[in-house]
């Protein structure tokens, strides 16, 4: 049985420690499970990736920014999540459609509704089941990005208040659809958050699958 997790949060909240670790419990634990990631997770998306975050000169608008994340999950979709889904993989994909609302949305101040038309054009129907935000104040995020030696990339260098209003997009987001979000402060130590996280995942998966064996007992 399948489930689809995304990790979202502001730059520096630690995605990539987190999904790794969480990976490591939950095929331990004996799934089958994919990690990928956005920008990239494909070829296509990978090279998409490079003209997204290189800082180079170019400059990008916010509408073909949107479009080029956009383009790389439409194909990262097709060629990696839903077959991934389909043969019944747990997958954690580092950031999804919700970045785009959060950055292209909040923080560039696209119109949310002409995103979301696009993002469903992209998405084909394939939504996360859980969404984790690991939450970090914005200002603490980049001061970690600036601390952890990884050279920074084009989003990183944006103003404070574009990061900040791509945090506050989060929290309301998580606040409007609990159902969907589960948030963890992400300054906790990594090896405890990465079990809280783990268990939270299994839970739902364990809670699906009862559930649609249910269905199957009542049909
Ligand atoms: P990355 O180095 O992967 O940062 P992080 O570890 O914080 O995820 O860079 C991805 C950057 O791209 C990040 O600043 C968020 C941004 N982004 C968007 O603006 N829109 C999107 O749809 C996606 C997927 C990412």
């Amino acid at each position: 049985m399948s489930l689809f997790v995304s990790f979202e949060g502001p730059d520096g909240a630690g995605k990539s420690t987190q999904i790794t670790l969480v990976s490591e419990r939950i095929s331990r634990a004996g799934y089958d499970v994919v990690e990928t990631r956005e920008p990239g997770g494909t070829p296509l998306g990978e090279r998409v990736r490079s003209v997204l975050l290189d800082p180079g000169d170019h400059e990008i608008v916010p509408r073909a920014e949107a479009l080029l994340m956009t383009a790389a999950r439409a194909q990262h979709v097709d060629e990696v999540i839903r077959p991934a889904l389909e043969r019944g993989a747990i997958v954690l994909c580092d950031r999804f459609v919700d970045s785009t609302l959060a950055y292209q949305g909040a923080g560039r101040g696209l119109p949310q509704g002409e995103l979301t038309a696009l993002q469903e054009f992209a998405l084909q129907g394939i939504h996360p089941d859980i969404v984790i935000l690991l939450d970090i104040p914005s200002d603490e995020g980049i001061q970690r990005r600036h601390g952890s030696g990884v050279p920074l990339n084009r989003l990183d260098q944006d103003n404070s208040t574009f990061h900040e209003r791509v945090r506050s997009w989060y929290v309301q987001a998580a606040l409007d659809d609990p159902a969907r979000w589960v948030v963890f402060d992400a300054r906790r130590s990594p090896e405890d958050l990465a079990d809280d996280v783990a268990e939270t995942i299994l839970k739902r998966h364990r809670k699906n699958y009862a559930e649609t064996g249910a269905n199957r007992t009542e049909e």
